[in-house]
């Protein structure tokens, strides 16, 4: 696997690559990687002749300087998982690298970053699409993999690719869990042991309020819902809200949307943690 640290040295060896005629996957993280990467990866690797993983923690998305400042970062166990998984050229710049002037952009996605994350984390989707647009013009992917867990964030990619024309497929790929049913996330490294047993009936509740659909509007459902998060020790709700799966707006009854998703975001201690679930 090539290790590379410049946008140059990025262009110059994937020009090698098309010129071949081999079809490129791309993958972008942050680093910290687990399993819910390495299937990303893993799919990358399996439906494109080169794959291309980007690990950089983008500082133009995250709204709390303290989340930014305490990001896990585990570089050399990136390298080698990578390595493991077949990737076959890492991109890990600098700062400086992909901002060398700030990026003023704003993009404009009407509702859909109004809502959930892009409300409790104003400027955060308009910093991921920043960073995932100067991506795909340095990467000029065929496909790119981007992982449901953060479902906002997959809507919102599909909504930028289209707007911009950007030719790149975008995948999604179905949220991995640990076996408590623990939604992975780079943001787990900070739990103890005992926050990561309480973070583990997030996904109990939501999976338990799926047996309720059929007695419960979607409000009191979520009503019910937050209720029952919030009985855990030491978990607090910021919001939990069902909307509709391709709009994102909350949804009043069930027959309004063929897609209903609930969507989550916890406090657990000090970690924030999201997670969803599909009422179809
Ligand atoms: P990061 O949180 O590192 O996630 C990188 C990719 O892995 C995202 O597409 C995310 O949805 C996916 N992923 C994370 N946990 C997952 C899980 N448990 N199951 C399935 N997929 C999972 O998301 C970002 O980085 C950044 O916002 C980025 C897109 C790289 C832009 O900076």
């Amino acid at each position: 696997m090539k290790i590379i640290h410049t946008v140059s040295g990025l262009e110059e060896a994937l020009q090698q690559v098309r010129r071949q005629g081999e079809s490129i996957g791309f993958v972008p993280t942050m680093g910290a990687l687990h399993e819910g990467h390495a299937t990303l990866v893993r799919q990358s690797v399996a439906e494109n002749d080169f794959t291309v993983v980007s690990l950089f923690v983008n500082p133009t998305q995250f709204n709390n300087p303290e989340d930014l400042r305490l990001y896990p970062r585990t570089p050399e166990r990136d390298h080698r998982l990578l390595e493991r998984l077949g990737a076959d050229l890492l991109f890990t710049p600098s700062v400086e690298e992909i901002y060398p002037e700030p990026d003023r952009r704003v993009f404009d996605f009407g509702l859909l970053d109004k809502v959930m994350e892009g409300r409790f984390r104003p400027g955060h989707f308009n910093g991921v699409a920043q960073v995932v647009s100067k991506l795909f013009r340095f990467v000029q992917p065929d496909k790119a993999y981007f992982g449901e867990k953060d479902f906002q964030q997959l809507v919102i990619v599909r909504e930028m690719v289209r707007q911009l024309q950007l030719p790149v497929e975008i995948v999604g790929v179905p949220i991995v869990r640990e076996p408590s049913g623990l939604a992975m996330s780079s943001r787990n490294a900070r739990l103890s042991a005992q926050e990561r047993e309480n973070a583990a009936q997030i996904y109990r509740v939501l999976h338990d309020s799926l047996a309720l659909k059929e007695a419960c509007a979607p409000v009191k459902l979520a009503e019910w819902v937050v209720g029952e998060i919030n009985k855990v020790p030491g978990l607090r709700v910021e919001y939990y809200e069902i909307v509709d799966g391709y709009s994102l707006q909350p949804v009043s009854t069930w027959e309004e949307s063929g897609r209903s998703v609930g969507c989550v975001a916890v406090f657990c201690g000090a970690v924030r943690l999201i997670d969803h679930i599909s009422y179809r």
